[in-house]
């Protein structure tokens, strides 16, 4: 692991993990890389930010009594709303009562805005499940954090979206340094090969007009693993349920890479 995409800096304390496809493993790479990051004695924090879509409570088979929506509308404190996960880490969750939540307002904003300001000074690492692609609710999402990772797979479409997320991140939001991590891989080194090609792509079309050039920092790269269905199906956290399996095992690896040392 000397490649020089492979970076040991400590990370920011926000991170939003977003894609620019969907369903490219987000909500997994969130939870199992929490769950990771809670084994090495870390204080995290998950907060499902795919407001319109949420579904980190299904992954986790939890029933938040309270979410984030009741936080909100001002029905409950924000402490009432934090779960703890199997897997040692917390979440936030949104609930089906954020369907309203897909567009943007003002309001929400806001919202949004108070809660990472109030839950920050209390961990180590707050992961923010975003929504997929360019949206207004996703960007926002995601400049509420200090650290973009962008998750994405070798599929050429999944490629292309990342280069429109990547793009538009760098020219809206002055990002320069990205993270990617390579979900479903099929073979190693995949990952290095995904960054590669995306560095290029960006190196010809969007830095040539910027003042410093956006870089892109290969994470890691998590292989495809039927694990990684079977947990889904079953409910459970792979990384709990399935510790010896390949993604659980690279997933482990890359939460290692973000820690400090
Ligand atoms: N490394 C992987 N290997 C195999 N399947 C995966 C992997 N990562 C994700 N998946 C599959 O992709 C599905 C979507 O993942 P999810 O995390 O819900 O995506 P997103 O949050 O980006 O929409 C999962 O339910 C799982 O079946
Ligand atoms: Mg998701």
């Amino acid at each position: 692991m000397t490649a020089p995409e492979l970076l040991h800096l400590p990370s920011a304390k926000i991170i939003a993990v977003t894609s620019g496809k969907g369903g490219v493993g987000k909500t997994f790479v969130a939870a199992n890389l929490a769950a990771a990051l809670a084994r090495a004695g870390r204080k995290v924090l998950v907060l499902d930010a795919d407001l319109g879509l949420a579904n980190l409570d299904v992954v986790l088979n939890l029933f938040p009594k309270i979410t984030l929506h009741d936080v909100f509308t001002g029905k409950h404190s924000l402490p009432d709303a934090m779960l703890r996960a199997p897997g040692g880490f917390w979440v936030l969750l949104a609930g089906s009562g954020m369907v309203e939540y897909s567009r943007m307002t003002g309001e929400i904003r806001d919202q949004l805005q108070k809660v990472i300001t109030e839950v920050e000074p209390r961990f180590d690492h707050v992961l923010l499940d975003t929504g997929a692609g360019i949206s207004d609710v996703v960007l926002y999402t995601v400049s509420l954090a200090g650290e973009v990772l962008v998750v994405v797979t070798p599929e050429p479409t999944s490629l292309t979206d990342a280069y429109a997320t990547i793009k538009v991140l760098a020219n809206t939001q002055g990002r320069r340094k990205i993270r990617l991590l390579v979900n479903q891989t099929r073979s190693i080194g995949e990952g290095r090969a995904v960054r590669q090609q995306l560095q290029q792509v960006v190196d010809r079309y969007v830095n040539p007009a910027l003042d410093s050039p956006v870089r892109l920092e290969l994470l890691g790269e998590i292989p495809a693993d039927s694990a990684v269905r079977e947990c889904v199906l079953r409910r459970t956290l792979m990384l709990e349920a399935l510790p010896g399996a390949p993604a659980s095992i690279a997933m482990v690896a890359v939460a290692t890479r973000m820690l400090p040392g």
